[in-house]
C-alpha cells in the first residue's frame, strides 16, 4: 500500500515523522517534530540503513514490506546504536529473521548489550566493502559523532552518504523527504539546537570526521533525521565544519535569572550598551522562560555571552547554575563573555560567574556589575560600558579571540 519515495536508483526512504514525542531525549522540545529515517537499498541483495525509533515500529515495517513484495531482507546495516535508531530491530527481526546485522565490534556489543543478539551478525571494519550486487557500500568509522561506535556507509555506485546523525536536525519531513522539493529555511536553526545540544561537546570527533570524508564524491547526504540533502550539500557540510570549530557569528546572547526583576532590568541595560557598541544581533533569554535547548543553540550561534545572576542562598540562582553545567560540558571554546548580578547582604553571583570564565579559558570585559538591592546610577552606567565593552569583543574575528586567549 506504501509508495515509499525513491531516493535514488534502487534506494528508497522507509522512515516515519514523530509528531507525537513532546521532548528529544525527554529533555529537548520538538516543536516541529522529528523525523527518524531509514533507508531501504533493494539490489541482487537487499539492506536497510538503520531502524526507527519503537513507538512508530508498525508502521515503518509495513512500509518495509510494501517495497520489499515478499523479497526478504538480507542485511540490517546499523550506522547509529541510540535507540532512535536500533529501537525497531528486534521487532524487525521477528519478520526477517535470517536478516544479518551488520556493524562494527562496537556495535555488535551494544546489539548484544541492549538487544540479547549474538547470532547473524557481521563484523565489518573500517574501510571494508560489502556489495549488494549493483551497490557497493563502504564503511566509514566516524567515533563520537556522537557515540563510540557511529559509522557512515558510503554508496559507491549512486555515491549517498548515509552519515547517520550527522548533518540531520529537528522538524518531521512534511510530504516528501528531499531538500529539492522542501522549503528547508525552517530547519536551519533546527540544524543548530540539534548540533549544540546533542554533538556540540564532540567538535574534535566531527572535525575527524569531515576530514575522513573529504575524498567521497558525494551527491547525496542521508541523515537519520531531516531532509535527504541533494541541494544543500554544500551548506550542511560547512554548517558542520563551523560548529564543530566553535566558529560563531558577530551577535551577543544575554542570559539572565531574575525574581524580582533587579538583575532583568541590568540585562536591559547591558543589551542598550550592546547596541550602542554596534551589535545588530542581541539575543535576551530569561533563563526561567526560555528553553536552555534554544539557549544552547543561541551559544553555539554567536560569539558573546553576558549571564546575569541573582545571588540565591549564597550561591548562583539554580537555574543559572544549570545553564553553566550545559556549557561546561559542551567545552564551548571561543566565546567573549561578560557577566552582572545583584544580592542584598552578601554578594555571591558574580564570583562564581568569574571563576566560570576562567575555568572556559574564554576572553572576559574588564567590567562586572554587582549591584546590592536596586540599580543605582553608577551601576546602570557601568552595565552600559558593559555591553559597549562586549561590542568590542564581540567585534574581533575568531583569529583575534584565538589570539587573546
Ligand atoms: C530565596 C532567596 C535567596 C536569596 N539568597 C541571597 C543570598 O544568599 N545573598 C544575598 O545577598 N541575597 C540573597 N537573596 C536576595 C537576592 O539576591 C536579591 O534580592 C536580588 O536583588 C534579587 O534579584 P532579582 O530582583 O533579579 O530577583 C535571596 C533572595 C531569595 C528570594
Ligand atoms: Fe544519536
Ligand atoms: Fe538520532
Amino acid at each position: 500500500m506504501f509508495k515509499n519515495q525513491q531516493i535514488a536508483k534502487d534506494v528508497y526512504y522507509v522512515g516515519v515523522n514523530d509528531r507525537q514525542k513532546h521532548k528529544f531525549e525527554n529533555m529537548l522540545p520538538l516543536p516541529y517534530g522529528v523525523s527518524y529515517n531509514s533507508y531501504l537499498i533493494v539490489d541482487k541483495k537487499t539492506a536497510l540503513v538503520d531502524t526507527v525509533d519503537i513507538s512508530l515500529g508498525d508502521i515503518f515495517i509495513s512500509k518495509i514490506q510494501s517495497q520489499l513484495e515478499g523479497k526478504t531482507l538480507d542485511y540490517l546495516i546499523i550506522n547509529h546504536m541510540e535507540p532512535d535508531h536500533s529501537g525497531s530491530m528486534s521487532l524487525l527481526r521477528k519478520y526477517y529473521p535470517e536478516m544479518k546485522i551488520v556493524g562494527n565490534s562496537k556495535t555488535l556489543s551494544m546489539v548484544e548489550g541492549f538487544y540479547g543478539v549474538e547470532e547473524n551478525t557481521l563484523e565489518i571494519k573500517d574501510g571494508e566493502t560489502l556489495s549488494l550486487g549493483t551497490h557497493k557500500l563502504h564503511f566509514h568509522f566516524t567515533p563520537m559523532v556522537h557515540w563510540p561506535e557511529t559509522m557512515m556507509t558510503y554508496d559507491e555506485t549512486e555515491k549517498i552518504l548515509f552519515s547517520g546523525d550527522a548533518f540531520g536536525c529537528f522538524g518531521t519531513l512534511d510530504g516528501t523527504v528531499l531538500d529539492t522539493e522542501l522549503n528547508v529555511d525552517r530547519y536551519w536553526d533546527e540544524m543548530i539546537r540539534y548540533y549544540a545540544n546533542i554533538v556540540g561537546k564532540y567538535g574534535s570527533a566531527v572535525q575527524k570526521a569531515l576530514k575522513k570524508l573529504t575524498p567521497l564524491d558525494i551527491n547525496i547526504i542521508c541523515s537519520t533525521h531531516g531532509p535527504v540533502w541533494k541541494e544543500y550539500i554544500a551548506e550542511v557540510v560547512d554548517m558542520y565544519d563551523q560548529l564543530s570549530r566553535y566558529r560563531t557569528q558577530e551577535g551577543v546572547v544575554i542570559v539572565y535569572g531574575s525574581m524580582y526583576g533587579n538583575t532583568e532590568l541590568m540585562a536591559e541595560t547591558v543589551a542598550q550598551g550592546l547596541a550602542e557598541g554596534g551589535i545588530k544581533n542581541i539575543i535576551i533569554h530569561n533563563v526561567s522562560k526560555s528553553d536552555a535547548s534554544d539557549i544552547i543553540r543561541d551559544i553555539f550561534k554567536y560569539r558573546g555571552l553576558i549571564i546575569g545572576s541573582p545571588t540565591y542562598c549564597n550561591e548562583l540562582y539554580p537555574e543559572v547554575e544549570s545553564l553553566l553545567r550545559k556549557i561546561e560540558i559542551r567545552g564551548v571554546k571561543n566565546h567573549v563573555f561578560g557577566c552582572f548580578g545583584s544580592y542584598t547582604w552578601a554578594s555571591a553571583a558574580v564570583k562564581r560567574l568569574t571563576t566560570f570564565v576562567e575555568t572556559m579559558k574564554w576572553v572576559s570585559a574588564d567590567v562586572t556589575v554587582d549591584e546590592k538591592q536596586g540599580l543605582k546610577t553608577e551601576n546602570y552606567n557601568s552595565c552600559l560600558e558593559l555591553g559597549r565593552q562586549v561590542a568590542v569583543l564581540a567585534k574581533k574575528t575568531i583569529e583575534e579571540i584565538e589570539h587573546c586567549v
